[in-house]
This record gives structure tokens, sequence and C-alpha cells, in this order.
């Protein structure tokens, strides 16, 4: 795991210690043991169950986004891969021994000793999808028609991830429809409608669908929202509405090794975004990309420092709807595609053939209150600091209370083309 060190400007912080040459570092460097090779001693957040799982499938989610990432270079990219995770850990509880591995592999399960995993996902989807986050996610599993389901595959499927499975009638127009208003009823309608036929050769298909429309702890003033440049990469401009705050109050720290700014903003109902703001212009977000894991997002919620900053953002409504089969074929789940075995849920071979993805994300000026809590001292500095998202940038929604990751963006276009 690389070691997170993140500087604010150099000289800007002043405080106690600022005369110091490495005023304002962060650095966090883990204790050596008598053999001298560094160990970490094990955060206390982790220790808690839901926590320890919501890192385990964040991490999957951070590979499914760099896989996604790299398959489009040059387009945006927004993902929950929570919806995915929950699909792939759902599926699980069909698979025999080989098979569960394969899928508890790629979700990290491996490094996390719980005798009760699917139990304590039913506790981390009841704490995710908790009204006051604003944030819906659903997943489902779809099967080749006239399949027969054991029972003692969809009792538990029910109880723990609260979700039935659904056979396909062979009729595309009527399973589609179905799909359909399954999403709308998950999704309270604020997932269009899907004009997608579904293959008539499924055998089993995975969607997973997610929805969040953000409510900042402050509000934006609609009356500084106006239309800004916003560089698409060094030659290319466009004109977006940009929502802008003069003295807002945000979290930062200036990564060296990455060469990006990261500011938090916080969210109503414990939920925070993170953002990943390069030095310079450039859609290549590779070095940063490569960097996300869930501790290294959780040494950066703990590390950044409370500033006042000049800050603007692009409004953002982005939505997605596809697959995402490649990507997961290429994270070492391709045996699921081939031949795995998935006895426990029928006498018959099946595998899988499709994963799909629905996802919109929103946030505009709207927030709880026109000022920010009194209760946050922004560190005092030399000259005001400039925080714009006005070129490519990442960013990552994150639950604060379990740190699981909600939803990823890598934004080259805010108008969403
Ligand atoms: C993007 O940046 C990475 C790391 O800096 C570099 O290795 C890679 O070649 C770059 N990719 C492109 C397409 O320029």
């Amino acid at each position: 795991m690389q070691a997170l060190m993140l500087l604010l400007w150099a000289g800007a912080l002043l405080g106690p210690g600022s005369c110091q040459d490495n005023a304002g570092s962060l650095e966090d460097s883990p204790a050596p043991d008598t053999t001298g090779v560094p160990v970490e001693e094990e955060d206390p957040f982790f220790k808690v169950p839901v926590n320890k799982l919501a890192a385990a499938i964040s991490n999957f989610g951070y590979d499914l986004y760099r896989v996604r990432s790299s398959l489009s270079p040059t387009a945006n990219v927004l993902l929950s891969p929570l919806s995915v995770a929950t699909a792939l850990s759902a599926l699980s509880l069909g698979a025999e021994q080989r098979t569960e591995s394969t899928i508890h592999r790629a979700l990290y399960y491996d490094l996390i000793s719980n005798p009760d995993i699917h139990g304590t996902y039913k506790e981390l989807l009841a704490a995710v999808t908790a009204p006051q986050k604003n944030f819906k996610s659903a997943s489902r599993i779809i099967f080749e028609r006239k399949l027969r389901i054991k029972s003692s595959f969809v009792a538990p499927l029910e109880k723990s991830y609260g979700t039935r499975p659904r056979i396909l009638t062979g009729n595309s127009r009527l399973d589609l429809q179905e799909v359909n208003n399954w999403v709308q009823a998950q999704m309270k309608g604020k997932i269009a409608r899907s004009t997608r036929e579904i293959p008539s050769e499924i055998s089993i298909l995975l969607l997973g669908v997610a929805y969040f429309k953000g409510q900042w702890v402050t509000k934006f003033d609609p009356r500084k929202t106006s239309l800004e440049d916003f560089h698409l990469d060094e030659e290319r401009t466009v004109r977006v509405p940009m929502m802008s705050d003069p003295k807002a109050i945000l979290r930062y720290g200036l990564d060296s090794d990455l060469s990006c700014k990261i500011a938090q903003l916080p969210l109503t109902g414990s939920m925070s975004i993170i953002f990943f703001l390069p030095l310079k212009v450039t859609q290549n977000l590779t070095m940063i990309e490569e960097s996300l894991t869930s501790e290294f997002i959780h040494d950066i919620d703990r590390e950044l420092k409370t500033i006042q900053a000049v800050l603007t953002i692009p409004k953002l409504k982005l939505s997605y709807e596809g697959e995402v089969t490649k990507s997961l074929q290429e994270m070492k789940l391709q045996s699921l595609f081939d031949s795995p075995d998935f006895t426990k849920i029928t006498g018959k071979p099946i595998k899988l053939t499709q994963v799909e993805h629905r996802g919109g994300f929103e946030w505009n000026e709207d927030g709880a209150s026109t000022a920010p809590s009194t209760g946050l001292q922004p560190a005092r500095l030399t000259f005001p600091l400039d925080y714009h998202l006005n070129q490519p940038f990442i960013f990552v929604l994150r639950d604060t209370d379990t740190g699981a990751l909600l939803f990823i963006g890598k934004i080259l276009d805010p108008r969403g083309i």
C-alpha cells in the first residue's frame, strides 16, 4: 500500500511549527518493527466488520473503475461499483467452492476473516441506502428462461440482499419492460427507461443500478453560477455552468507524488465528495487512478486540512447505461463466463453472460444551509487559495460512516458528452 504524502502549499500555512522546513507535511510513517520491515498498525476504523467489508468491496470498485477508465481513455466514466459488487456477492451464494472463491477474491473477501459476509453485507446496504444518504442502489440476478432455481438459493438471497432472482420469459419486449419497471420502482423514477434489448442468449445477467443527488452541507448561491471556461485538454475549451463560492470552507491537501490538489466537500447524510485535480490540464489521470484504494482514501479523509478557498465547480448531471461485462472479464473473473460451478442454483450448467450497469448522478447548488458550520476553523493562509474544477478531474463519493465508495467519476467533459 503506498504511503500517503500530502503537503499543504509550502509556506502558505501559518500556524504552530510553520517555520520548520517540513511545515504542513502530513506524512504518516509507520513505525518499523524489530526486523526493520515497516508494519502498519491496523486502523481501528477497519476493525468494525461493516467498515472492513466496505473497504474490501470498495477496493473491488477501484479495480473496476481503473479497468473501465482504461477502456475509455477519452470519455467520462461514471460508475457506482457497489451495485455491481452487490450483484456479484449475491451470486456467490449460488457458487460452489472454486467459483465462490473466484468471486470472493475479486471482492477481496479472502483478506477479511468474516464468517458471516452476507449478513454483514445486509448491514452495509442498510447503512448506505438510509434515506438521509440520498443514495439509491439496487442489484438483481436475471436468469435464462425456463430455468428451475433451487429454493435453497432463493431464501438466503432474499434474506441478505433483499432481492428475488428473475427468470426471463423469452419475449424480449416483455422482458425489457419488466426490467424497466423494476428499475423505475427501485430508483423512484430517477433513472430513464432503457431501450437496450435484452439479448436472447442470456444465461445469467447481473444488473446493478444506482442514483445519487447530492445535497451540500453548505449550499451554493445560484446568483454566483455563470458560464465559465472548462479546459477539456491543453487546446480545447468549452463553456459550462460553474457554481462558485469565494469563501468556501473545504478540506484540502496537495499531493506532490500524484501532482494533484485534493479537496473534500461535505454532503448531508454523513457523506462527502473527494476531488482529485491535477496541477496541469490533462486527460491522462492514470497516476491518480493507480493510487486509489480504500486505505488511501481513508488516509486522505483523515489528513486533509480545513481551509478557506475560492471554489468553482461545474454543475453536473450525468447518467450511464451500458455493460461492464468486458471490464469484469479483465478482472480475474473470466472463469465465471466460461465454466463456472453454480450447482447451488440449478442442476443445469449456467454461466455469467452479461453485466449491466445503470447510474444517475447529479449535483447543483442545493444544500442544507447558507452558512458554513461555525465549528470549522479553517487554517490561516497567507494568500487565498484557488480551487477551480475547470479541467479534467476525478471525484469519489464516499459514505463517511462506513467508508464505502458509492460513486466514482472521471469528468473529462462536464456536459456529459
Ligand atoms: C499517462 O500517464 C502515465 C503516467 O504518468 C504514463 O505512463 C502513460 O504513458 C500516459 N498515457 C498516455 C496515453 O499518455
